[in-house]
């Protein structure tokens, strides 16, 4: 069944909801909630849903909200996904819309992924009647938190009854100007995982090493010898990190050496079996430099969200729709992004799209980053967020 509804109409949509969506995203911004603990936030976009007649489900992965909308006759079923959680972080702008909770913050955007969503879902409600099938909307708890609220979802069965064929999200990106989005086929984002190494010596005297093992410098090595996994180990053109972003000791000072020291870090990587083996590898060399210092060293690896793909078929049909609904010359090719995603859990299980929404105002100075205190969006993206994500599923709905 080729799509009987005209962009026209879905801007149209969009631009009346305009205002609703501010006001929505403003509220969300103003009342955040951390990872796993979006209680007011889950009854918030559940009352806005029921409000409109939106049946929805509550209590997915504890706080999370699924919608589903039918359309005049039965067909596919596809999902779109937004997260709704928010960070640990003091807000440091003077906005009249700012946190109003210390030290929490939607500084990732998913207030604007929150309020674009229940744009979408109340465009494609408002035009029920004139499409085949079922959108499923899941409004997902949890993203920033490990083991990331998609992996509960996916548990408790949100691709299941009805399942879905395809799922699409979408994610603010400062860079780019409000009115564009991005897109990349395939291997977009990396897995990440959390690497905690204890090295253990036998301290004493600060001016005795020679009869010590100290833990400092057998650290020190392995912060520096450690990278050898990225450049010695890791296929030059597969992207690969490895970061150490705390080191401490238990005790120590001027003069006396400690006997243990702790690490903490992450490792990224974009590809499955090299990430299998680059822990293989990590652990071996920290043992084996360790050993050979005269020490130990113990290593957590916990392991994080997969590698973020997406489908190539999928992401080509809907960089088509953005293209047909923004113009090409609002449509662009995005990098490989070494940030992770838990949106990268739904990808293994059935064809997935995650696509970048500019949120920078054209023309205004730079825009602060994702997860920086100072983070705000130009609200505009919630008219391209909302819109384009309603023509895009309408699109996959209909698709051939
Ligand atoms: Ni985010």
């Amino acid at each position: 069944m080729p799509t009987i509804i005209d962009s026209d109409r879905i801007r149209a949509l969009s631009q009346e909801l305009f205002p609703e969506l501010v006001a929505i995203r403003r509220y969300l911004h103003a009342h955040p909630e951390l990872s796993f603990e979006e209680a007011e936030t889950g009854s918030y976009i559940a009352g806005l849903l029921r409000a409109k007649g939106i049946a929805c489900t509550t209590g997915w992965g504890g706080h999370g909200v699924v919608a589903l909308v039918e359309g005049a006759r039965p067909g596919r079923v596809i999902a779109l996904r937004a997260d709704i959680d928010a960070l640990p972080i003091q807000e440091a702008t003077d906005r009249p819309y700012r946190s109003l909770k210390d030290g929490v913050m939607h500084a990732c955007g998913h207030d604007a992924h929150t309020a674009s969503l229940l744009g979408t879902a109340f465009i494609l409600y408002d035009l029920r009647e004139r499409w085949a099938g079922t959108v499923k909307f899941i409004f997902q708890p949890g993203e920033e938190k490990f083991p990331g609220g998609a992996s509960l979802l996916i548990a408790e069965g949100v691709l299941r009854d009805p399942g879905p064929s395809a799922i699409f999200g979408q994610h603010v990106l400062p860079e780019l100007d409000a009115g564009k989005v991005g897109f990349r086929e395939g291997m977009s984002m990396a897995s990440a995982d959390e690497i905690y190494l204890t090295v253990e010596g036998r301290g004493g005297h600060g001016a005795q090493p020679h009869l010590l093992v100290d833990p400092v410098a057998i650290a020190a090595t392995l912060v520096t010898s450690l990278q050898q996994l990225v450049s010695r180990n890791a296929d030059p053109l597969l992207p690969t990190v490895l970061t150490f972003g705390r080191i401490w000791s238990d005790g120590g000072a001027t003069n006396v050496i400690p006997s243990r020291v702790h690490l903490e870090g992450t490792l990224r990587t974009l590809d499955e079996d090299w990430r299998q083996e680059a822990h293989r590898l990590l652990t071996r060399m920290a043992e084996g430099i360790a050993a050979g210092m005269g020490g130990h060293c113990r290593l957590e690896i916990r392991k994080g969200y997969p590698a973020l793909h997406n489908d190539p078929s999928l992401t080509r049909r809907a960089r088509a729709s953005a293209e047909a609904y923004l113009g090409a010359e609002n449509v662009v090719d995005i990098p490989i992004r070494m940030g992770a995603e838990d949106f990268a859990w739904y990808g293994r299980e059935l064809p997935s799209c995650f696509y970048r929404l500019g949120t920078g105002t054209p023309g205004g100075p730079p825009a602060a980053g994702l997860h920086s205190p100072a983070f705000d969006i130009d609200e505009d993206a919630l008219r391209t967020g909302s819109g384009l994500m309603a023509r895009i599923a309408l699109d996959a709905l209909a698709g051939e």
